[in-house]
């Protein structure tokens, strides 16, 4: 077999078999195809797709490319959410511990951020010697002992996605859904859980803009995962406009603990509850309404806040930081953004904001890049809310203020007004499986 054959084969729009899409996946994970030809290959892909054969071939094959992890010896159904990325969007801080309180064995194994939207693992190394690099056993220990673990990807797990995904980002090839469902459930399938739930999101913030492809994505997910032995729900939910009210790292880690004491805004409280408790009717916990009714007391009675003190305890981060959000440091600059005009903030670009934040140093504009923790923007008014000519609508955070003019410009530049007030837009825009 020969990869230049299979690259011109997909390039005709013709059919690839199991083995020829194994042989790919295989042979550039241990380095005997170039990147050039890897690229090539997923071009090819990009511009003629994918057949659903193909994608459970190439998930199957990701999957394969390392260890499958086995978590069976640990007692009860291990479950876990994923969420296609978006901004603002650090609900599985919050969703982990619920579920976790609950009774569910929640193993997470979460990414950083990628282009305009944020990542969990960034996020929780925001937390004073948070580690996301737990061996295998220890990550099991954690799951087993305190009920949740969120950690990075490591290294013997699903490899074949780590290379792919590094590509796929500078080659242009990543917002294709044969790809990305391959590519998240490649890293799920491994994980050894029993339970998923997907988060995809849809809107200006998300690699999906419209509904119809989100719904495509979605459907596509539940079809491999089903396939695959795995219960699954994919949720379609709206990211039309940035989750919350912060974005930035350890903002948005302070947010989930808000969450978790029952004082976050009221969008991120809601997909909080949705998210936990689907993963918990998926599991055979009850009705929708207990199982809402579960997650809801959990975080009413302080367990959800005390899981997520304990995960953090576990995996080396300092408890003093949760106890006290105050001691999170504090970026040393920071500057308000004014209403342009009179009226109702009727668009907010949500992928504009997450540019904001990563030019303010909350993310990476090169792989290479160290983050900001302490950067980030706290949003004071959102799509629908009414607005005077200079009144604040957000405050950027960052610690040079020779950041600010370029972060200001793409902020305004997402912000769209109105005379009278826009149609609201219900947070959760579907259900798949
Ligand atoms: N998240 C992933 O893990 N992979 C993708 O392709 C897109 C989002």
């Amino acid at each position: 077999m020969r990869v230049y054959d299979i690259i011109r084969k997909k390039r005709e729009g013709m059919e690839l078999t199991d083995g020829e899409i194994r042989f790919f996946v295989d042979g550039y994970t241990e380095g005997s195809i170039p990147d050039y030809q890897a690229s090539a290959f997923l071009m090819a892909a990009f511009l003629q797709g994918l057949s659903f054969q193909e994608t459970f071939s190439l998930t199957d094959a990701i999957v394969h490319s390392g260890k499958v992890l086995d978590l069976s010896r640990i007692p009860g159904i291990k479950a876990d959410k994923h969420s296609t990325g978006g901004v603002g969007d650090g609900v599985s801080l919050a969703v982990a511990p619920v579920a976790a309180a609950c009774g569910l064995k929640v193993a997470m194994m979460s990414g950083r951020g990628l282009g305009h939207t944020g990542g969990t693992l960034d996020k929780l190394e925001s937390i004073q010697g948070y580690r996301c690099d737990l061996s295998e056993g220890e990550f099991a220990r954690v799951v087993e002992r305190v009920g949740c673990s969120i950690i990075g990807q490591t290294a013997e797990l699903a490899p074949a996605d780590k290379k792919l995904y590094a590509l796929r980002d500078v080659t242009a090839t990543v917002d294709k859904k044969e790809l990305i469902a391959a590519s998240i459930l490649g890293k799920k399938l491994a994980e050894g859980i029993d339970c998923l739930v997907l988060d995809v999101k849809c809107g200006s913030g998300a690699f999906m803009k419209t509904e119809a492809d989100a719904r495509e994505l979605a459907s596509l997910m539940v079809r491999i995962a089903r396939e695959r032995g795995k219960k699954v729900t994919a949720l379609i939910t709206d990211m039309d406009a940035p989750l919350g009210n912060a974005v930035g790292n350890s903002m948005e880690v302070i947010e989930a603990i808000d969450c978790l004491r029952g004082r976050a805004p009221q969008d991120y409280t809601e997909l909080v509850y949705e998210l936990s408790s689907r993963m918990l009717l998926l599991a055979g916990y009850g009705t929708p309404e207990e199982c809402r009714t579960q997650c809801e007391r959990a975080v009413e009675s302080g367990a959800a806040f005390a899981k997520f003190k304990e995960m953090v305890g576990a995996q080396g981060g300092n408890v003093g930081w949760i106890e006290d959000t105050e001691l999170f440091p504090r970026a040393p600059c920071s500057r308000i953004v004014r209403a342009e005009r009179d009226g109702f903030i009727s668009h907010m670009d949500a992928e504009g904001y997450g540019t904001a934040a990563l030019l303010l140093g909350a993310g990476r504009q090169k792989k290479e890049d160290a983050i900001d923790y302490s950067a980030g923007i706290r949003i004071l008014k959102k799509t629908g809310d009414e607005v005077l000519e200079g009144d604040g609508i957000a405050v950027l955070f960052a610690s040079d203020e020779a950041l600010f003019p370029a972060a200001e410009k793409r902020l305004l530049a997402s912000v769209r007004y109105s005379d009278a007030p826009p149609p609201a837009r219900p947070l959760v825009l579907g259900v798949v499986g």
